[in-house]
Protein backbone atom coordinates (compact mmCIF):
# COMPACT_ATOMS: atom_id res chain seq x y z
CA UNK A 1 0.00 0.00 0.00
CA UNK A 2 1.25 3.82 -0.85
CA UNK A 3 0.52 4.51 2.91
CA UNK A 4 2.48 2.73 4.08
CA UNK A 5 5.81 3.32 2.04
CA UNK A 6 8.44 6.24 3.07
CA UNK A 7 7.34 6.05 6.77
CA UNK A 8 10.07 6.13 9.49
CA UNK A 9 12.90 3.47 10.02
CA UNK A 10 16.04 3.01 11.39
CA UNK A 11 19.15 2.36 9.10
CA UNK A 12 22.15 1.00 11.71
CA UNK A 13 25.67 1.08 10.14
CA UNK A 14 28.35 -0.94 12.09
CA UNK A 15 31.33 -1.71 11.87
CA UNK A 16 35.29 -1.24 12.85
CA UNK A 17 36.76 2.73 13.27
CA UNK A 18 37.75 3.55 9.59
CA UNK A 19 35.27 0.79 7.86
CA UNK A 20 33.25 3.93 6.38
CA UNK A 21 30.50 3.81 8.31
CA UNK A 22 30.29 8.02 7.95
CA UNK A 23 31.33 7.76 4.24
CA UNK A 24 28.28 5.99 3.26
CA UNK A 25 25.83 6.75 5.52
CA UNK A 26 26.59 10.76 4.46
CA UNK A 27 26.02 9.51 0.82
CA UNK A 28 23.29 7.34 2.04
CA UNK A 29 21.66 11.20 3.75
CA UNK A 30 22.00 13.05 0.83
CA UNK A 31 20.39 10.52 -1.34
CA UNK A 32 17.45 10.20 0.75
CA UNK A 33 16.92 13.85 0.96
CA UNK A 34 16.84 14.09 -2.78
CA UNK A 35 14.05 12.11 -2.48
CA UNK A 36 12.38 14.43 -0.12
CA UNK A 37 12.74 12.28 2.98
CA UNK A 38 13.14 13.78 6.74
CA UNK A 39 16.99 12.50 7.45
CA UNK A 40 19.06 12.70 10.32
CA UNK A 41 22.47 10.77 11.00
CA UNK A 42 23.43 10.05 14.24
CA UNK A 43 27.25 9.49 14.13
CA UNK A 44 29.52 8.08 17.04
CA UNK A 45 32.57 10.36 16.40
CA UNK A 46 29.81 13.16 16.60
CA UNK A 47 27.27 12.33 19.72
CA UNK A 48 30.59 11.53 21.95
CA UNK A 49 30.91 15.23 21.38
CA UNK A 50 27.14 16.24 22.94
CA UNK A 51 24.75 13.51 24.36
CA UNK A 52 27.75 11.38 25.40
CA UNK A 53 30.08 13.26 26.37
CA UNK A 54 32.32 12.30 28.85
CA UNK A 55 31.78 8.81 27.49
CA UNK A 56 34.32 6.02 27.38
CA UNK A 57 35.39 3.04 25.96
CA UNK A 58 34.98 0.41 28.27
CA UNK A 59 32.14 -1.81 27.48
CA UNK A 60 29.80 -0.37 29.98
CA UNK A 61 30.28 3.42 28.43
CA UNK A 62 30.40 1.65 25.05
CA UNK A 63 26.41 0.47 25.64
CA UNK A 64 25.15 3.15 27.38
CA UNK A 65 26.27 5.03 23.86
CA UNK A 66 25.00 2.90 21.95
CA UNK A 67 21.71 2.60 23.64
CA UNK A 68 21.15 6.54 23.58
CA UNK A 69 22.04 6.73 19.73
CA UNK A 70 19.25 3.49 19.68
CA UNK A 71 16.53 5.28 21.91
CA UNK A 72 17.20 8.52 19.86
CA UNK A 73 16.72 6.69 16.47
CA UNK A 74 13.97 5.13 17.78
CA UNK A 75 11.89 8.60 18.60
CA UNK A 76 12.88 10.38 15.06
CA UNK A 77 12.12 6.75 13.26
CA UNK A 78 8.50 6.28 15.05
CA UNK A 79 7.79 10.17 13.75
CA UNK A 80 8.10 9.49 10.51
CA UNK A 81 12.21 10.85 10.19
CA UNK A 82 14.31 8.12 8.65
CA UNK A 83 17.08 7.87 11.59
CA UNK A 84 20.89 7.01 10.82
CA UNK A 85 22.99 5.56 13.42
CA UNK A 86 26.81 5.26 12.43
CA UNK A 87 29.07 3.94 15.49
CA UNK A 88 31.12 0.80 15.62
CA UNK A 89 28.49 -0.30 17.80
CA UNK A 90 30.95 -3.62 18.80
CA UNK A 91 28.50 -5.61 21.20
CA UNK A 92 25.42 -7.49 18.70
CA UNK A 93 23.53 -7.87 22.13
CA UNK A 94 23.19 -4.05 22.11
CA UNK A 95 22.41 -3.81 18.26
CA UNK A 96 19.73 -6.94 18.95
CA UNK A 97 18.05 -4.79 21.44
CA UNK A 98 18.07 -1.33 19.43
CA UNK A 99 16.45 -3.54 16.58
CA UNK A 100 14.05 -5.02 19.03
CA UNK A 101 13.75 -1.38 20.35
CA UNK A 102 13.35 0.00 16.96
CA UNK A 103 11.52 -2.84 15.14
CA UNK A 104 11.89 -1.40 11.60
CA UNK A 105 15.24 -1.49 11.72
CA UNK A 106 18.26 -2.23 8.68
CA UNK A 107 21.83 -3.21 9.86
CA UNK A 108 24.17 -2.26 7.21
CA UNK A 109 27.72 -4.00 7.98
CA UNK A 110 30.35 -2.06 6.77
CA UNK A 111 32.61 -5.09 6.54
CA UNK A 112 36.62 -4.13 6.11
CA UNK A 113 39.61 -6.26 6.87
CA UNK A 114 41.95 -5.19 9.98
CA UNK A 115 44.81 -5.40 7.81
CA UNK A 116 43.58 -2.98 5.36
CA UNK A 117 41.95 -0.67 8.03
CA UNK A 118 45.79 -0.84 9.86
CA UNK A 119 47.41 0.53 6.55
CA UNK A 120 45.22 3.37 6.00
CA UNK A 121 45.32 4.00 9.29
CA UNK A 122 43.77 7.76 8.38
CA UNK A 123 43.23 9.15 12.19
CA UNK A 124 46.54 7.38 13.00
CA UNK A 125 44.48 5.50 15.84
CA UNK A 126 45.56 1.84 15.13
CA UNK A 127 49.14 2.43 15.44
CA UNK A 128 48.27 4.22 18.42
CA UNK A 129 46.52 1.20 19.11
CA UNK A 130 49.53 -1.45 17.79
CA UNK A 131 51.95 0.14 20.48
CA UNK A 132 49.19 0.50 23.38
CA UNK A 133 48.95 4.30 23.84
CA UNK A 134 45.24 4.18 23.03
CA UNK A 135 43.59 1.68 25.28
CA UNK A 136 41.10 -0.94 24.49
CA UNK A 137 40.81 -0.21 20.74
CA UNK A 138 38.04 -2.39 18.57
CA UNK A 139 39.70 -4.89 16.90
CA UNK A 140 42.87 -4.51 18.44
CA UNK A 141 42.66 -4.76 21.84
CA UNK A 142 38.75 -4.57 22.10
CA UNK A 143 36.20 -6.97 20.82
CA UNK A 144 34.43 -6.44 17.67
CA UNK A 145 31.37 -8.82 17.14
CA UNK A 146 30.25 -9.17 13.44
CA UNK A 147 26.52 -9.36 12.57
CA UNK A 148 25.53 -12.55 12.09
CA UNK A 149 22.09 -11.59 9.60
CA UNK A 150 22.87 -7.82 8.48
CA UNK A 151 20.26 -6.89 5.88
CA UNK A 152 23.19 -5.37 4.21
CA UNK A 153 26.59 -6.15 4.05
CA UNK A 154 29.48 -3.42 2.56
CA UNK A 155 32.68 -3.99 1.11
CA UNK A 156 34.54 -1.34 1.47
CA UNK A 157 37.70 -2.38 0.64
CA UNK A 158 36.67 -3.45 -2.68
CA UNK A 159 33.84 -0.96 -3.26
CA UNK A 160 33.37 2.97 -4.21
CA UNK A 161 31.24 4.87 -1.39
CA UNK A 162 29.25 5.32 -4.06
CA UNK A 163 28.80 1.80 -4.89
CA UNK A 164 28.36 1.07 -0.95
CA UNK A 165 25.47 3.74 -1.12
CA UNK A 166 23.84 1.81 -3.61
CA UNK A 167 23.49 -1.16 -1.95
CA UNK A 168 22.05 0.41 0.67
CA UNK A 169 19.37 2.64 -1.28
CA UNK A 170 18.75 -0.51 -3.38
CA UNK A 171 18.09 -2.97 0.04
CA UNK A 172 15.72 -0.54 1.45
CA UNK A 173 13.93 -0.12 -2.46
CA UNK A 174 13.55 -3.43 -2.30
CA UNK A 175 12.19 -3.65 1.05
CA UNK A 176 9.32 -1.31 0.36
CA UNK A 177 11.39 1.11 2.88
CA UNK A 178 11.50 3.80 -0.03
CA UNK A 179 10.00 4.10 -3.59
CA UNK A 180 11.89 2.80 -6.29
CA UNK A 181 12.80 5.18 -8.30
CA UNK A 182 12.93 4.04 -12.33
CA UNK A 183 16.24 3.89 -13.54
CA UNK A 184 17.54 6.93 -15.77
CA UNK A 185 15.46 9.35 -13.58
CA UNK A 186 17.59 11.95 -12.50
CA UNK A 187 17.78 13.02 -9.06
CA UNK A 188 16.22 16.38 -8.34
CA UNK A 189 20.10 17.76 -8.15
CA UNK A 190 20.72 16.79 -11.24
CA UNK A 191 16.90 18.32 -12.80
CA UNK A 192 18.57 21.40 -11.24
CA UNK A 193 21.93 21.30 -13.36
CA UNK A 194 19.50 20.06 -16.53
CA UNK A 195 17.61 23.20 -16.10
CA UNK A 196 20.12 25.17 -15.99
CA UNK A 197 22.00 24.55 -18.60
CA UNK A 198 18.80 24.66 -20.59
CA UNK A 199 18.28 27.81 -19.71
CA UNK A 200 21.46 28.91 -20.38
CA UNK A 201 20.61 27.52 -24.05
CA UNK A 202 17.97 29.41 -24.32
CA UNK A 203 15.20 26.14 -24.28
CA UNK A 204 13.69 27.32 -21.03
S1 LIG B 1 31.29 2.70 20.08
O1 LIG B 1 32.13 1.54 20.41
O2 LIG B 1 30.71 3.35 21.26
O3 LIG B 1 30.26 2.37 19.08
P1 LIG B 1 31.87 5.08 18.54
O4 LIG B 1 31.51 4.69 17.15
O5 LIG B 1 30.91 5.91 19.31
O6 LIG B 1 32.27 3.75 19.38
O7 LIG B 1 33.25 5.87 18.53
C1 LIG B 1 34.33 5.32 17.84
C2 LIG B 1 35.34 6.39 17.46
O8 LIG B 1 36.01 6.85 18.63
C3 LIG B 1 36.41 5.82 16.55
O9 LIG B 1 36.12 6.01 15.19
C4 LIG B 1 37.65 6.59 16.97
O10 LIG B 1 37.72 7.79 16.23
C5 LIG B 1 37.40 6.94 18.41
N1 LIG B 1 38.07 6.09 19.42
C6 LIG B 1 38.85 6.57 20.42
N2 LIG B 1 39.24 5.57 21.24
C7 LIG B 1 38.72 4.43 20.74
C8 LIG B 1 38.78 3.06 21.16
N3 LIG B 1 39.46 2.67 22.24
N4 LIG B 1 38.11 2.12 20.42
C9 LIG B 1 37.41 2.52 19.34
N5 LIG B 1 37.33 3.79 18.89
C10 LIG B 1 37.97 4.75 19.59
Amino acid sequence: MEEDVEKGFTIWFTGLSGSGKTTVSRLVEKKLKERGLKVEVLDGDVVRTNLSKGLGFSKEDRDTNIKRIGFVCHLLSRNGVVAIGAAISPYREIRDYNRNLIGDFVEVYAKCPLEVLKKRDIKGLYSKALTGEIKQFTGISDPYEEPLNPEVVLETDRETPEESAAKVIDYLEKHRYIERVEEGVYSEEEKKKIDKRLEALGYL
